[in-house]
């Protein structure tokens, strides 16, 4: 499944205490977010619940129930706190994200989020929008690196929407850049041009060390994958680009066995539907990245599918479905609850290094679609309907079975 990767050691230097602390040891080993790695003999972590808005509540507890219970094999123990997120939190406390939750969140050892948004909120400012609470839990933790897989698992082949021989066998990872690029850069705003028509605009800024950071992480995940890296740009048109594509050649040279090749960002959204197997890890920058994931996504059938994971210098790692709220669909047990139940395999595979405990969420997954067992979104002629509660019963049973894989 998830390819193995090996990123840095982080230190951890907690310095708020609110968690129920009677399990937990004083002083922490450095985690390495690596499956090669062995993993840290710590054995009792501190876990971030942020369940959000709309269908976010019934996958995070489904995950949080799978989490337990793999782990539980491996003499894992968790501390969880469940904190306020986004239309959740501005409901209650008037802000999309709460000190607390942020302050907690930096405690912990690792944040596994569902997701925030809905029809209620809409209409709010910007800074009291849900997704505001979003970038600032991102922007709060400093996770700058967004890793986000696309494999096309062969019993959902037929759910994507590509023909079978270009989506089967598809297996990439874009490594997106969070934090900088135009989400964030200054000036931006409204105003009024030399016409005095209204404008809006936004800058596309980055400095040396975002693009050097990223572009190292990516080239450590090419090298535990198939070795080959693509970076995504557009830099026959934005100077931003062309200096993005400088630093990325630069930073090359500490990679001599990583094939490196560049794409301009129109031809990459074209060839991510025309030769998709092509890919093995993209890089590229913030907006970029958010758009070409989810195309990305869509070659593997379903949004409901994916897992992600963001992941700083330091501090823990933030893991989320990539899939929003769905209000539509929220509160009717409809919801297909693996894309978080693969977020945890990933917070135990890269945020913990306990890949052992990961293996088994992931090859539990693979087992109940190997049984047939299907939510509404990837349901298709001779596969059993289920809901979102059943289909994370039956991934439970399947961790508790140990059940190989049969890929
Ligand atoms: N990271 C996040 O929390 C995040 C990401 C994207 C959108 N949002 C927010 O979510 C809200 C809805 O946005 P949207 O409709 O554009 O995107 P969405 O991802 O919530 O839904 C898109 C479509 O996919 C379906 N879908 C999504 N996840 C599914 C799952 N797990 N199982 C089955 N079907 C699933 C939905 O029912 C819907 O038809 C908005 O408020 C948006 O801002 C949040």
């Amino acid at each position: 499944m998830a390819a193995s990767l090996q990123l840095n050691a982080r230190h951890f230097s907690p310095s708020f205490q609110p968690f129920h602390s009677s399990s937990t040891k004083s002083s922490k080993p450095n985690l390495v977010r690596c499956s090669a790695a062995t993993h840290s003999s710590k054995r009792s972590y501190k876990i971030t619940l942020l369940p959000g808005d709309g269908i976010g509540p019934e996958v995070i507890s489904v995950a949080k129930d799978v989490l337990v219970l793999a782990a539980s094999f491996e003499g894992i123990k968790f501390e969880f706190r469940e904190m306020l997120l986004g239309g959740a939190a501005l409901d209650a406390t008037g802000v999309p994200l709460p000190d607390e939750t942020l302050a907690v969140s930096k405690e912990s050892d690792a944040v596994l989020l569902g997701a925030i948004g809905g029809y209620k909120w809409d209409k709010n400012e910007k800074r009291l929008k849900p997704e505001t609470g979003l970038l600032q839990i991102r922007e709060g933790l400093k996770v700058f690196a967004n890793l986000r897989p696309a494999t096309v698992f062969p019993q959902l082949v037929d759910a994507s929407t590509l023909k079978r021989e270009v989506a089967e066998g598809v297996d990439l990872m874009v490594v997106r850049e969070l934090t900088g690029g135009i989400y964030f850069g200054k000036p931006r705003g409204f105003g009024t041009n030399e016409n005095g028509e209204e404008t809006g605009f936004n800058t596309e800024i980055y400095a040396k060390h975002e693009i050097d950071r990223i572009t190292r992480v990516a080239f450590e995940i090419a090298r535990k994958r198939r070795g080959k890296l693509c970076s995504v740009d557009k830099s026959n048109v934005l100077e931003a680009s062309m200096f993005w594509r400088r630093r990325v050649q630069e930073i090359s040279a500490e990679y001599p066995d990583i094939e490196l090749s560049h794409m301009y960002v129109d031809n990459a959204a074209m060839q991510l539907v025309r030769y998709p197997k092509q890919f093995d890890t993209i890089v590229t920058n913030n907006i970029f990245g958010d758009i070409l994931s989810d195309e990305a996504s869509m070659i593997t059938g379903s949004i409901g599918m994916l897992p992600s994971a963001s992941l700083g210098d330091s501090g823990p790692g933030l893991f989320e479905p990539i899939h929003g709220s769905a209000p539509d669909i929220a509160g009717q047990d409809k919801a297909n609850p693996c894309a978080t139940v693969l977020s945890a395999a990933m917070l135990l595979r890269y945020g913990l290094g306990e890949d052992k405990a990961a293996d088994r969420i992931e090859n539990a997954v693979l087992d109940t679609l190997n049984k047939g067992f299907r939510t509404g979104d990837i349901h298709s002629a001779g596969t059993k309907l289920v809901g979102c509660k059943q289909l994370g019963e039956e991934i439970m049973k399947s961790v508790d079975s140990q059940a190989p894989a049969v890929v």
